[in-house]
């Protein structure tokens, strides 16, 4: 645990669908909640206006909740660190606001964070047990719904981006190909749970070789749609029939995707610290290839704990607390940045 003396931020996460907040001690989490939003899943997809109203709704219950599972009162409260973008605007919009204004009302700094560097310095809360974390410079696969990148990392502050896609994110190849399966949103999930029961060798999906480390994922749900359609034009069964055995295949041909270009990266590169990270990061298979891989290479293999590779509040505020060390507070004119570049 802490020592006593240490600060207390509080966090709020709110750039897509996720209403979050978390009470960070330094590094560690007193308490991370996160109010998922249901009301997009009937619409197989995030709807910007009502995302900004749910969070609108739940902003003050989360972090009254957040305060009062860490047993810490607001005056306790030594800055506020928020997410100040990539994501939705009129999401990011709730969490900034209700930041500035607590940070007026206490007279305590301001902290904006990049929700895709808090994703990556994840890797640095310190759990119950403790754990070992990554040495710089290392490499990151950060994949969400939103991103696949894979960055170099050489401090909290200095992060380059040397692979990502060039159209759909790896978690959007997830969700729409649910979508066309008739799986609700998000779909990455469920395809990960019948994934585990199906063949992955029966069906055979391409994706594309694209230079660099970079890639490419709108073709392969274009594949998915095309191969559903001729198979179903023979037997109209067929999604209900072959589930679980469409996503194992599927689901496989992205996660070896991901891995190919991120271990040509780390073997051109030579960094020996492998980290993934970002939503896409709980899918099992990738997970466990991903150790494999690091294993095979004798490189170290890095996954933070599962509550904190979706998005939460606990990322933002492992994030404030660098800028915190580093005292790099925002000044009350920061407002959202809806497409902020690392
Ligand atoms: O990082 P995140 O929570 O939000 C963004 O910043 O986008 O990532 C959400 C994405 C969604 O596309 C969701 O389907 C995907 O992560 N996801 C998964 C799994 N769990 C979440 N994809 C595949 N397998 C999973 N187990
Ligand atoms: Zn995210």
């Amino acid at each position: 645990m802490p020592a006593d003396n240490q600060p207390i931020l509080l966090a709020i996460e709110s750039s897509c669908d996720e209403t979050s907040a978390a009470i960070m001690q330094a590094d560690h989490v007193l308490s991370n909640i996160i109010a998922s939003q249901v009301v997009h899943e009937k619409y197989g997809g995030v709807v910007p206006e009502l995302a900004s109203r749910a969070h609108q709704a739940n902003i003050v219950p989360v972090v009254q909740q957040a305060l009062e599972e860490a047993s810490v009162q607001i005056n306790d409260l030594e800055a506020v660190a928020f997410t100040q973008g990539p994501g939705l605007m009129g999401s990011l919009h709730v969490g900034c606001s209700f930041a500035k204004s607590l940070s007026l009302g206490l007279g305590i700094p301001l902290i904006a964070v990049h929700h895709m560097q808090a994703h990556i310095l994840a890797h640095f809360i310190i759990g119950k047990e403790g754990q070992s974390v990554p040495s710089f410079p290392f490499l990151c696969l950060t994949v969400s719904g939103g991103h696949t990148q894979i960055v170099k990392v050489t401090s909290p502050f200095d992060m380059e981006i040397v692979g990502q896609t060039i159209d759909d994110a790896a978690g959007e190849a997830f969700d729409k190909a649910a979508k066309v399966l008739g799986l609700p949103y998000p779909g990455g999930p469920l395809i990960d749970r019948h994934a585990k029961v199906g063949d992955a060798a029966k069906y055979h999906f391409t994706t594309p070789r694209i230079g660099g480390y970079n890639y490419s994922f709108s073709g392969l749900k274009t594949n998915l749609l095309y191969f559903l359609r001729d198979r179903q034009k023979q037997d109209a069964s067929f999604i209900q029939n072959e589930l679980v055995h469409v996503c194992a295949s599927y689901q496989r041909t992205i996660v070896d995707y991901l891995l190919k270009q991120l271990e040509a990266a780390a073997t051109d590169l030579g960094l020996q610290d492998l980290c993934l990270a970002g939503g896409v990061s709980a899918n099992s298979e990738l997970r466990e290839k991903f150790r494999s891989m690091c294993e095979t290479n004798k490189w170290r293999a890095f996954i933070p704990p599962f509550e904190y590779c979706t998005d939460n509040a606990a990322m933002i505020g492992i994030g404030g607390y660098f800028k915190f060390q580093k005292g790099e507070f925002a000044t009350p004119d920061a407002g959202p940045m809806p497409g902020f570049i690392m």
